[in-house]
């Protein structure tokens, strides 16, 4: 059992060290970062304010970016503890973990950094459980520990995604890289009842069939995973024409015969209205990955389609990893899926593996019994 923020006993009074996710995206020049979306933090809040409402003095805890054991101004915590204080006056935010090479080491001294002084620890950082960092690790081992709502809330709708979807069950996956996802595809591949793929990925998959792909992004080495995949019973729903632009650069739409020189960069709007109408046509929809390169607004088209039929579907729907959610806060729809996941690899790893390091930290906390 995953110990709740009941399972601490009295707060009041106590002090408490809270992991959280405040990996943000920032924009801004070195010297000047400015948070380009709150939502994790906002998202920590349910938390937070539990514990200061009974009495409890928080100290949060955060990584940002992957400086490498450096202290850099760049991923300086010092924006995101400005904005924590407006959210939450009065609760500490420590500088960057990853500044100390101890964090991603998961070095004893520095879990004994971390935990001295602290009477309870609250991990809530569901984006970063996948990681056996010191601060999702450590703590636990001598510290009465708990989930907080975030992660609480994560592993329920994940785990039933995972364990007793309503099917038809649609992941549809996107992005740049299959290997990053292999994982995960295998896992899914025997829950799922289809996959709808597009991104950059798809072009290995349909170099997989054989065909011609032009400049496309492939992964060579992973062809003989998507001829694998192919062959399975798993449905699998590949793009029948592509956006891009050829070998000039100018923007061009293709079928699935990419001529030389040129690139695909989004799915065409046949294949983005078919993959829409599977997406309706669902009970459960896990969506991960990009459908192109949706920053560039000539590309963006397959990406928006997909976040609209997201929004309209009658099905429950998943948004996992940081570009799908931010496609869908670009295009407005946020509110109008069931649940949007602060964890990018974390969910993919949760669906695959049904665990995180950070949860089997907890469920060994000195008050579980
Ligand atoms: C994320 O953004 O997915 C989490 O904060 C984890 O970050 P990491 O991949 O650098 O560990």
């Amino acid at each position: 059992m995953v110990p709740q923020l009941e399972d601490l006993g009295e707060v009041r009074g106590k002090t408490v060290l809270v992991r959280t996710d405040f990996n943000v995206p920032m924009s801004g020049n070195d010297e000047d970062r400015v948070i380009a979306d709150d939502f994790r933090i906002r998202a920590a809040l349910p938390t937070i304010n539990w514990l200061t409402d009974r009495g409890a003095k928080v100290i949060c805890a955060s990584h940002l970016g992957r400086p490498k054991g450096m202290s850099t101004l760049k991923y300086s915590m010092a924006p995101i503890r400005r904005r924590l204080g407006e959210l939450a006056p009065g609760v500490e935010l420590l500088e960057n973990l990853r500044f100390n090479g101890g964090e991603e080491a998961n070095n004893p001294e520095f879990v004994k950094q971390l935990v001295e002084g602290v009477d309870l620890y609250v991990n809530d950082a569901f984006g970063a459980a996948h990681r056996s960092h010191a601060s999702i690790v450590g703590p636990p081992k001598t510290l009465p520990s708990a989930a907080g709502r975030l992660l609480q809330r994560e592993v329920e709708v994940l785990g039933e995604m995972r364990n007793n979807p309503k099917r038809p069950l649609v992941a549809v996956l996107g992005g740049a890289k299959i290997s990053d996802k292999i994982g995960v595809i295998d896992a899914l591949s025997n829950v799922v009842d289809s996959f709808v793929i597009g991104g950059g990925m798809c072009f290995t998959f349909l170099a997989a069939k054989g065909m011609p792909i032009g400049d496309s992004l492939c992964e060579p080495d992973q062809i003989s995973f998507c001829k694998k995949l192919l062959a399975s019973k798993v449905e699998i729903h590949l793009p029948e024409d592509i956006v891009g632009v050829d070998s000039n650069g100018q923007f061009a739409t293709f079928g699935i015969r990419l001529p030389p020189g040129a690139k695909g960069l989004d799915i065409g709007p046949g294949s983005a209205a078919a993959f829409a109408d599977i997406i309706m046509g669902a009970r459960s929809v896990f969506w991960n990955g990009p459908m192109g390169m949706f920053e560039d607004s000539r590309f963006a088209a397959g990406t928006r389609t997909i976040a609209q039929a997201m929004s309209e579907t009658k099905a429950f729907t998943i948004v996992g990893g940081g570009d799908s959610a931010a496609a869908l806060a670009q295009f407005g729809f946020e509110k109008d899926v069931d649940h949007v996941s602060t964890g990018g690899g974390a969910s993919l790893e949760f669906l695959e593996l049904g665990d995180l390091p950070g949860l089997s930290a907890l469920r060994g906390a000195p008050n579980v019994k």
